[in-house]
């Protein structure tokens, strides 16, 4: 069942009017489908039943506190990357015993909070942030339980701007090296060696790189065990890809069967990250149509929301499906949506077919719920949007839209520059 559909030509999300929520919240905002939220979650989970198994979600890809909620009620765990998702994790009520931390560039602060928060485990991806998690959980008086974040070095066919797993990325420890590091590891005072970790990259849509990746994992877990270090945990990323317009994903069910064949009978319990397949299409962000302008050479649709709201398009030059709130018979035209930020870069789709809109017509961004809010900004000075959740017949908000005040809450003007008002005559031009 999908929770996006048109009733009578009307697109919905669950039982409710998309057009409804932009009548009492106003545009452009972020909706979220609670249904597909649990049902692409629970998929997901389901998937791995038969083994020993946990589903971090990657707050990245969404961290409002209402959506990280519905996940910690299903048993569901994170992957994180920062203090500030951490902090999140810890307000929605996730289990700290649930939690992986990784990334590439954890400060002293962060890493401490963590320990202090008694995380499950640290994806460490250099043998100086080893030492530094090692320094830290001395002086905390505790121990800090690790994975290696390997580089099996397979090319995920994806984007190079989301590909992590080759051996030019900034991301994990060379296959080569992580045999020294771990050793390292074993030896150090304040360190438990507790599992290994691989992330290759996201929005993959066959399972081969996976499995690759996978088999270069067993053939280092092997290495180190005949080296007498052995780990509990098996950490293969994210990165599943969805459909957002001709893609052809597996299926988590297929996903799943690909990694446990793989994977054999092993005593490890598997951890997995994933975020865009559990969120993207969970989520659309809706925007009205200001203006039709047309040029010559092409027609403009504009657009209230922007890059600063959702900026796969300009960054990625990613593909997202755009389609009327409301469908009536309209003709289609070829057109440019676009918003109103002062980049060329801002649009959402170019050259696309779209039934003619006009001035005050909504327009829904599909599969905007990963890696959309958590990647807007305040660019331009435009106050970030509202996100809705919306639960059967009822909605939501669970992020308010901010206000002008919130723009600048934090600035402040120093003295220097608040001259008495008899100083500034002397600053008047003649
Ligand atoms: N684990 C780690 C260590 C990651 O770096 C990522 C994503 C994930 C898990 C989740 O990957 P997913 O299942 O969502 O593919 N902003 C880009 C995507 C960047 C992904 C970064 N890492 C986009 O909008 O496409």
């Amino acid at each position: 069942m999908h929770h996006f559909q048109y009733h009578n030509k009307e697109m919905f999300c669950e039982d409710v009017p998309l057009a409804r929520i932009a009548q009492e919240v106003g545009t452009p905002f972020y909706a979220y489908s609670n249904a597909t939220l649990r049902r692409h979650f629970g998929a997901f989970d389901e998937a791995f039943s038969g083994i020993s198994h946990m589903v971090c979600f990657s707050v990245k890809a969404n961290s409002n506190l209402a959506v990280l909620k519905v996940f910690a009620n299903m048993g569901g765990g994170l992957d994180i990357v920062s203090g500030g998702e951490l902090y999140r994790g810890l307000r929605a009520g996730v289990p700290p015993e649930k939690i992986v931390y990784s990334g590439v560039g954890k400060r002293v602060d962060e890493i401490e909070y963590a320990l202090r928060s008694k995380i499950l485990m640290f994806n460490i991806e250099s043998a100086q942030e080893l030492e530094r998690v090692n320094q830290c959980a001395g002086r905390l008086n505790t121990r800090a339980r690790i994975a290696l974040r390997v580089n099996p070095d397979v090319d995920p066919g994806t984007h190079p701007y989301i590909s992590t797993g080759m051996k030019e990325n900034k991301f994990g420890i060379n296959r080569h090296a992580a045999i020294a590091t771990y050793k390292a590891a074993a030896e150090l005072d304040h360190i438990d060696v507790a599992g290994i970790d691989c992330h290759i990259g996201s929005q993959l849509t066959d399972t081969a790189p996976f499995v690759e990746a996978l088999q270069r994992i067993k053939e280092l877990i092997a290495d180190l065990e005949g080296l007498g270090i052995s780990v509990q945990y098996l950490d293969l990323g994210g990165g599943l890809g969805i459909t957002y317009d001709q893609e052809k994903p597996p299926h988590p069910d297929v996903y799943a069967q690909a990694i446990v064949r793989e994977l054999g009978d092993v005593p490890f319990t598997l951890i997995l990250e994933p975020g865009r397949v559990i969120v993207g299409n969970a989520g659309v962000l809706v925007t009205e149509c200001l203006y039709v302008k047309n040029i010559e050479e092409k027609i403009f649709v504009v657009v209230d929301a922007a890059m600063n709201d959702l900026a796969r398009p300009s960054l990625y030059d990613a593909y997202h499906g755009i389609q009327p709130v409301i469908k009536d018979e309209r003709p289609s035209f070829v057109a440019d949506v676009v918003g109103p930020i002062c980049e060329s870069g801002d649009s959402f789709a170019r050259d696309r077919m779209l039934p003619e809109c006009r001035s005050g017509d909504l327009l829904a961004v599909m599969s905007a719920g990963a890696y959309g809010f958590t990647m807007s900004s305040n660019y331009n000075s435009r106050p970030r949007i509202p996100e809705v959740l919306v639960i059967e017949d009822r909605f939501y908000v669970v992020r308010e839209r901010e206000t002008y005040a919130d723009l600048i809450r934090g600035e402040s003007v120093p003295s220097f520059l608040q001259p008495a008002p008899e100083d500034l005559s002397g600053l008047s031009v003649a």
